[in-house]
């Protein structure tokens, strides 16, 4: 019998994904799973993160965007709060000669004023650090809301609308996303979530309009490169049609 696995067919470099954003659950549950405290699953979701960007340089993704901490994050236990600073900051100081070293920049969306001044210092050190790398974006998306920032991409323009830099009649889905701290960026190609929950948690509203979703059971301290790799021949097989109809059904020519 023919299997649908796509264990065996190679990785195809030409049609891999530019842009991976992940958002990372499931800490809480792998520690509860083992009796341990959530801070113990952040510990080993600190783990995968480090193998999981060593994959994504290795296998050639252009930019990985990891959902670190949500702006609705803070209002979490104070105690975990400042564990998950702390494992960031670590984080941070430990693995900027890993990436100058693999030419992989560095860059924050969210609200960086709002991090610990410690933790902005060591922050502002590994993007001045890693500047001019241009292997692969680690995008860390730290006290990020998807609706705080449109709302502030709507302060912005308004702002130049009163200041007459700008007219109403400017206004087009480009000039939006220029003012996202996504400015930049291309549009997540895939968003992978973990731990099985199927929703969008205020991650990249407005940019995931055609990403591919792939949600996982797998609770992130476990997800694994081979898992990943799996992950990406899925995408692989997709057809993405950004609203059109597919190429081979196309009688256009
Ligand atoms: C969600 O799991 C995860 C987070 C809120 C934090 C993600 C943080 C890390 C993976 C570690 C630190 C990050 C870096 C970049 C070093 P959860 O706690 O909501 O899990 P649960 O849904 O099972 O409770």
């Amino acid at each position: 019998m023919k299997s649908n696995s796509t264990q065996d067919l190679p990785l195809d470099p030409e049609t891999l994904p530019f842009h991976v954003a992940i958002i990372m659950d499931g800490n809480g549950r792998w520690a509860k799973k083992r009796l341990m405290n959530r801070v113990k699953g952040h510990e080993q979701g600190t783990q995968t993160v480090r193998s999981i960007v060593t994959a994504a340089r290795e296998l050639g993704i252009g930019m990985i965007t990891l959902y670190a901490f949500s702006t609705e994050n803070w209002a979490r236990p104070k105690l975990e709060v400042k564990a998950l600073m702390m494992l960031l900051k670590k984080f941070i100081i430990s693995e900027r000669e890993e990436f100058s070293k693999n030419q992989i920049r560095v860059n924050i969306i969210g609200q960086k004023h709002r991090l610990p001044l410690d933790v902005q210092k060591e922050v502002d050190i590994t993007l001045a650090l890693t500047k001019n790398n241009d292997k692969m974006v680690l995008n860390l998306a730290l006290s990020y809301g998807s609706r705080e920032e449109i709302a502030n991409a709507v302060k912005q323009i308004a702002q130049k609308i009163e200041s007459k830099e700008l007219d109403s009649k400017d206004i087009t889905q480009d000039l939006i996303s220029d003012h996202l701290y996504t400015k930049t960026m291309p549009d997540p190609d895939l968003i992978i979530r973990t731990s099985g929950e199927y929703r969008l948690s205020n991650f990249m509203l407005w940019q995931a309009a055609y990403s591919e979703i792939y949600i996982c059971d797998t609770l992130w301290p476990d997800f694994s490169k081979d898992e990943f790799i799996e992950i990406l021949k899925n995408y692989q097989k997709r057809d993405r049609r950004f609203g059109k109809v597919s190429c081979s059904t196309s009688n256009d020519g």
